[in-house]
């Protein structure tokens, strides 16, 4: 009944990552109620401002509401059709926090920027766009779970690991990338390009300028693309 992409098991839900949050959802560890629980210590996610936002939501609650005074969007405004790229007054502010969280040493241009509904949906269109089903993209491990599902699931991509050593810390070496890449040919995949996450997921770690340029020494003869994923930036 259903296509094959939808039918297929590339999502890795399945996986030893995912099996393990269904386990540590069974059974939560709670200091009092149950001691002997189990701690996840596989997720990823900053509560630790959520009581700062909240106040702040609490004393601006404009913030959160469609006011009609010409400072922020109204109802009307909102609910027709919108430019398909994201708004442009958002992607105004957007381009100022990006540039702010960089300390101001880079600028950015709205008109190059295209909003989408998170870093999820963002990087499986991206892959949509660049590369076809049975091709496939380099991905330095260890990567974030959730990356079997997004680029690779619905896209048809195949993900070659760029095998990176604890070590060294993880870096992402010429060595490595030229591993995964030969062994992508071995595999007669057609490599489209290099996938990373600056800050990274899981290792809190950012990439140091000799590995970047490294990287782009190594993308540029090939003629291939290098995304970033950079959803972690101003946190680490
Ligand atoms: C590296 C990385 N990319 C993307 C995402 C998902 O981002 P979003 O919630 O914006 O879809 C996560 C979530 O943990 C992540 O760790």
């Amino acid at each position: 009944m259903l296509s094959s992409k939808a039918s297929s098991n590339s999502h890795g839900q399945d996986s030893a990552y995912f099996l393990g949050w269904q386990v540590y959802e069974e059974n939560p560890f709670d200091e009092v109620e149950n001691p002997t629980g189990i701690i996840q210590m596989g997720l990823a996610e900053n509560q630790l401002s959520f009581d700062l936002v909240e106040s702040w939501l609490r004393k601006n609650p404009d913030a959160m509401g469609l006011k009609e005074d010409g400072e922020s969007a109204s109802f009307r405004e909102l609910a027709l059709f919108q430019d398909y790229h994201g708004l442009p007054a958002f992607k105004n502010e957007l381009v100022d926090h990006m540039a702010k969280v960089r300390g101001n040493k880079v600028k950015f241009d709205p008109n190059n920027l295209v909003l989408a509904a998170g870093a999820t949906s963002a990087s499986e269109i991206l892959i949509f766009c660049l590369a076809d089903p049975g091709e496939a993209i380099l991905l330095p491990t260890p990567y974030y779970p959730g990356f079997d599902r997004d680029l690779k699931w619905r896209t048809g991509v195949e993900i070659v690991p760029v095998h990176c050593s604890s070590s060294d810390g993880f870096r992402i070496t010429m060595l490595a990338l030229e591993d995964a890449y030969q062994r992508a040919q071995k595999l007669n995949l057609n490599v489209k390009g290099v996938f990373i996450t600056n800050p990274s997921n899981p290792l809190g770690t950012t990439m140091a300028k000799d590995e970047l340029n490294d990287l782009i020494d190594f993308a540029v003869p090939k003629n291939i693309h290098v995304i970033s994923d950079e959803v972690f930036s101003g946190t680490v």
